[in-house]
C-alpha cells in the first residue's frame, strides 16, 4: 500500500538552535503539507507552521528534557527512555521528525509497542536531543533496535556508534543477543559495520587461544549471524573440516581496526541505571 513516489514536502525544520534541511518525505498530517518549513519545540517535539506559534509555545512548555526516565548520565550526555504508550504524542512527533531523515523505513504509528531512547547534550538551558533509537518492547526476531537517527548537525561525531553501543548494553542487561531491524540504510550499515568490527577485533586482539562465534556472541550480545558476516567480510573466517575457524593474525587485525574508523563515544556502563521492560 506504499505509494511509489512521494514528493518531499517539508524542506527545512527549525529545532532548538538549528535550522536543518530535510532529506526525505514524511507523512505529516495534511494541514501541514502546504508549509515548506516547520518549527519544532526541541523538548516536546510539537511542531508548528509559524515561528510566532513556536515562540508562544516556548513560553508555556514546561519540558526541559524528553519526557520519561533519565537512565544514563555521563558528563553532559544523557539518555532518556520514553515509553510510547505513556507518551503517545511525543512518540508520534518523534516518528514524523525522524522520517524526514529516513528513506525506506515504514513509520510505526503504533508507538505503543515501542520504547524510544533519546540521546541528549545537556546544558543550563536543558537537555537537547542529538539523536535516538527506537526498540520494540517485545521482538520475536530478537531485534534490539528498530530505527536509529543522529540529527544532521550532530552527525559524524561518534553519536551513532554511541547509540549502537547503547542498544547492545541494553541487550546485555536483558541477557539476550540482539540485531538491528532490516533493511539498514547505507549510513546505518556503515555505522554497524564499524561498530561490529571494532568490538570483535578488540576482543580477538586481547584473547589468547581458541574462541568460538558463540563465545563472541555471549560476550558482546551481537547476534552470531552478524559476527559471522562481519568476520567473513574481513576475510578472517576459514572453513576447515566442516567448521568455521577464526584466523586472528595480529597484524591483519590492526590493519582492519585502522580501517574501521574511530571508536565513537564510549558508553560508560557504570552510569547506566536500567531494568528491562516487563
Ligand atoms: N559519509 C561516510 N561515512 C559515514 C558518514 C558519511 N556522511 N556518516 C557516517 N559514516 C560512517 C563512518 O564509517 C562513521 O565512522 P567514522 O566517523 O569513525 O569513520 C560511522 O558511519 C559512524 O559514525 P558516527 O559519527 O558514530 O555516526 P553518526 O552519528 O553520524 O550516525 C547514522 C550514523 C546512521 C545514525 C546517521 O548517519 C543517520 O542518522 N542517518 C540517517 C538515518 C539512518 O539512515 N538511519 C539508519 C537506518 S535505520
Ligand atoms: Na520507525
Amino acid at each position: 500500500h506504499e505509494e511509489f513516489t512521494k514528493v518531499k514536502n517539508i524542506a527545512t525544520i527549525e529545532l532548538g538552535r538549528y535550522e536543518i534541511e530535510t532529506w526525505y518525505f514524511s507523512p505529516f498530517p495534511p494541514e501541514y503539507n502546504d508549509s515548506l518549513k516547520l518549527y519544532f519545540c526541541e523538548f516536546c517535539l510539537n511542531f508548528m507552521k509559524r515561528k510566532e506559534q513556536l515562540q508562544r509555545h516556548m513560553k508555556k512548555c514546561d519540558l526541559k528534557h524528553p519526557p520519561g526516565d533519565e537512565i544514563y548520565r555521563s558528563g553532559t550526555l544523557s539518555m532518556f527512555e520514553v515509553d510510547g504508550k505513556k507518551n503517545k504524542v511525543y512518540g508520534q512527533n518523534l516518528c514524523y521528525l525522524a522520517k524526514l531523515f529516513l528513506d525506506h523505513k515504514t513509520l510505526y504509528y503504533d508507538v505503543d509497542l515501542f520504547l524510544f531512547y533519546i540521546l541528549c547534550e545537556c546544558d543550563d538551558r536543558g537537555c537537547h536531543m542529538v539523536g535516538y533509537f527506537s526498540k520494540e518492547k517485545h521482538s520475536e526476531e530478537s531485534y534490539n533496535l528498530a530505527c536509529i537517527l543522529t540529527l544532521p548537525p550532530y552527525q559524524r561525531k561518534g553519536y551513532g556508534k554511541f547509540l549502537i553501543a547503547f542498544s547492545y548494553e541494553l541487550s546485555k542487561k536483558e541477557g539476550k543477543v540482539g540485531t538491528p531491524e532490516r533493511p539498514l540504510s547505507d549510513l546505518g550499515l556503515l555505522s554497524y559495520r564499524g561498530y561490529w568490527t571494532r568490538v570483535l577485533l578488540d576482543i580477538l586482539k586481547k584473547h589468547k587461544g581458541n574462541i568460538s562465534i558463540k563465545e563472541l556472541s555471549d560476550m558482546t550480545a551481537i547476534k552470531a549471524e552478524d559476527i559471522l558476516t562481519t568476520l567473513q567480510s574481513l576475510e578472517l573466517i576459514q572453513y576447515r573440516k566442516g567448521q568455521h575457524v577464526i584466523c586472528a593474525d595480529p597484524k591483519v587485525l590492526d590493519r582492519h581496526l585502522k580501517a574501521a574508523g574511530r571508536g565513537g563515544l564510549e558508553v560508560d556502563v557504570s552510569k547506566l541505571i536500567w531494568t528491562p521492560y516487563k
